[in-house]
């Protein structure tokens, strides 16, 4: 196994597919990286969209109630880790509104939880650029939060033809292409840590 930080501290990461559907590609690929990650010896814990949907941002609640506590429980996540993968869809050409509004939350929370953590994006769909557009378009906001987004993204296209049926990515093109990228990755964020 490599060595994801030392091998008593390896790197912690954190992982969201940013699809609510059961079936998700997103999900799928997801999971490869995460299992590529882990292989590397980063520690990587795995959120469901489910547990981060928030009410749409309002500015009257957020002066009313504060940061609602579900908003906050994913912030705490995001500071306690190095870093996360996040795999989007894509929505016409951009980002699900849904994370959007995901990530304006988290921007309101002082001091900022995301600034100096790292981000690795990814995309699945039936497209033939395979969501690489929205990754574009979802750098931008956490970017200009201060997150470290990997130059590289990882977007696989016709999606629906690419898993085999334990999971896998059939191509090993594909495979190889995601394992190098994730060793790329968490070397990165080992080195920034270190
Ligand atoms: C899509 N889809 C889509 N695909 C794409 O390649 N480019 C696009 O611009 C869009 N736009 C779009 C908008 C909306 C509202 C929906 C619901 C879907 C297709 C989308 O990528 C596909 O459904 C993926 O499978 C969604 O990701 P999950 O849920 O499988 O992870």
């Amino acid at each position: 196994m490599a060595d994801a930080a030392s091998p008593a501290h390896p790197i912690k990461l954190i992982a969201l597919a940013a699809s609510l559907r059961r079936d998700s590609l997103n999900r799928r690929l997801l999971t490869q990286a995460v299992l590529a990650a882990r292989a590397l010896g980063a520690s990587v814990d795995v959120l469901d969209f489910r547990d981060v949907i928030f009410p749409a941002y309002d500015g009257d609640l957020q002066v009313a109630e504060g940061i609602p506590a579900s908003v906050q429980r994913l912030g705490d996540l995001v500071l306690g880790s190095d870093g996360m993968l996040l795999a989007s869809p894509e929505y016409n050409f951009s980002m699900p509104g849904n994370l959007k509004n995901t990530i304006d939350w988290l921007s309101r929370i002082r001091p900022s939880v995301v600034r100096d953590r790292w981000g690795f994006l990814l995309s699945a769909s039936n497209g033939r650029v395979g969501g690489n557009r929205g990754l574009w378009h979802l750098r931008v906001p956490l970017e200009s939060m201060g997150m470290m987004i990997f130059p590289d993204m990882y977007s696989l296209a016709q999606a629906g033809e690419a898993f085999a049926e334990d999971g896998t990515l059939r191509d090993p093109t594909q495979h190889e292409r995601l394992a190098v990228m994730m060793e790329q990755f968490c070397g990165a964020v080992r080195k920034a840590r270190a």
